[in-house]
């Protein structure tokens, strides 16, 4: 058997932190330093030569350094050896830039997987792909997990048992994840209709379901501006929402969104630790649940060819 090695990018730490206690390993030394220029050199300080090496990541801000750096010690890991490099993203970044919507837009979602690959990646591990068909940008295995399941249980534990639950999904594009905490928590699902002028902006343009006396969960894959999730929020208590909680994987909260959320209508925004969250981005409304354990179950089942599908009940497999 070839040994698990576990590196962490400077991205998020205290993730990897979590997901080496949950697999008992410790965290393999890696230095990453600047020349004075900015340019990235990211020095591996032990041997992993045959070893099955899992490199943690998240495409989170700044988005640009961190893939870069990823790249660079994937190119590391495989010039020193290593049998197999895992590349585990929390968040997969540029993952909205998926299509061609507009005539000369890049497919910046593809661009990265072609990196990736190119850098020496043999595997992807990723938690709520913005698109399940991104897995087809990769010719290398991809083994994607949902955070889905562990929001629920919060869910579970934390509203009125007695509450009417509704799930919503933000966008159209949502409704299959949507559906799938829908089914977990035995309630019914609506859906907002947005629009999106230009990239980072979004309207209401209608709301598809009975929400009136309803406690609303809005589930989006991230929050980045706020703006599609808390536009949506005030549309649902205009048409009769009671409560509108909020729930997403990935908080990417950029500029004053956690500001904006904490003065938003929602009761409580329930969001995962793939992307880190300083200080100053947190507020009394977010909740963070890790996905330490569910990344750490993984790493161990694709470490021992074990299934990586059997961690999800059958509402998770295949939702979107
Ligand atoms: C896009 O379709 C995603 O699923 C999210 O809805 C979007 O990224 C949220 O962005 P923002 O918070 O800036 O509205």
């Amino acid at each position: 058997m070839h040994d698990l090695r576990l590196f962490t990018g400077t991205s998020n730490p205290e993730l990897v932190k979590k997901i080496a206690e949950c697999l008992g390993t410790h965290i393999a030394a890696l230095t990453v330093t600047r020349f004075s220029d900015g340019e990235l050199r990211v020095q591996v300080n032990e041997s992993v030569r045959g070893d099955d090496v899992f490199v943690v990541q998240s495409g989170s801000s700044p988005v640009n350094d961190n893939l870069m750096e990823l790249l660079i010690t994937i190119d590391a890991l495989r010039r020193a050896s290593a049998r197999r490099i895992n590349v585990v993203m929390p968040y997969y970044c540029y993952a909205r830039q998926d299509k061609k919507v507009r005539p000369r837009e890049p497919v910046a979602a593809k661009l990265v997987a072609n990196l990736l690959r190119e850098a020496g990646a043999s595997r992807l591990l990723a938690v709520d792909l913005h698109a399940g068909q991104l897995v087809g940008f990769f010719d290398i295995p991809v083994d994607h997990l949902y955070a889905g399941p562990i929001i629920a249980d919060y869910l579970t534990a934390n509203l009125p048992a007695d509450s009417k639950k509704l799930v919503v999904s933000p966008d159209v594009g949502g409704v299959a994840r949507t559906t799938s905490l829908a089914e977990v928590l035995g309630a019914p699902i609506a859906i907002v209709v947005k629009r999106r002028p230009e990239p980072n902006k979004s309207e209401v343009m209608e709301v598809i379901g009975d929400v009136a006396g309803k406690t609303a969960i809005l589930f989006d894959d991230i929050i980045d501006t706020g703006g599609s999730i808390i536009n949506a929020a005030n549309s649902l208590i205009e048409r009769g929402a009671a409560k509108v909680y909020a729930a997403c994987t990935h908080p990417v909260l950029s500029g004053d969104a956690s500001r904006r959320l904490l003065e938003s209508p929602i009761e409580k925004v329930i969001v995962t630790d793939t992307v880190p969250l300083p200080d100053e981005k947190r507020n009394e409304k977010i909740v963070v649940v890790s996905v330490a354990g569910l990344i750490a179950s993984a790493i161990e089942r694709i470490h021992n060819e074990g299934s990586v599908s059997e961690l999800f009940s059958v509402h998770w497999k295949g939702q979107q």
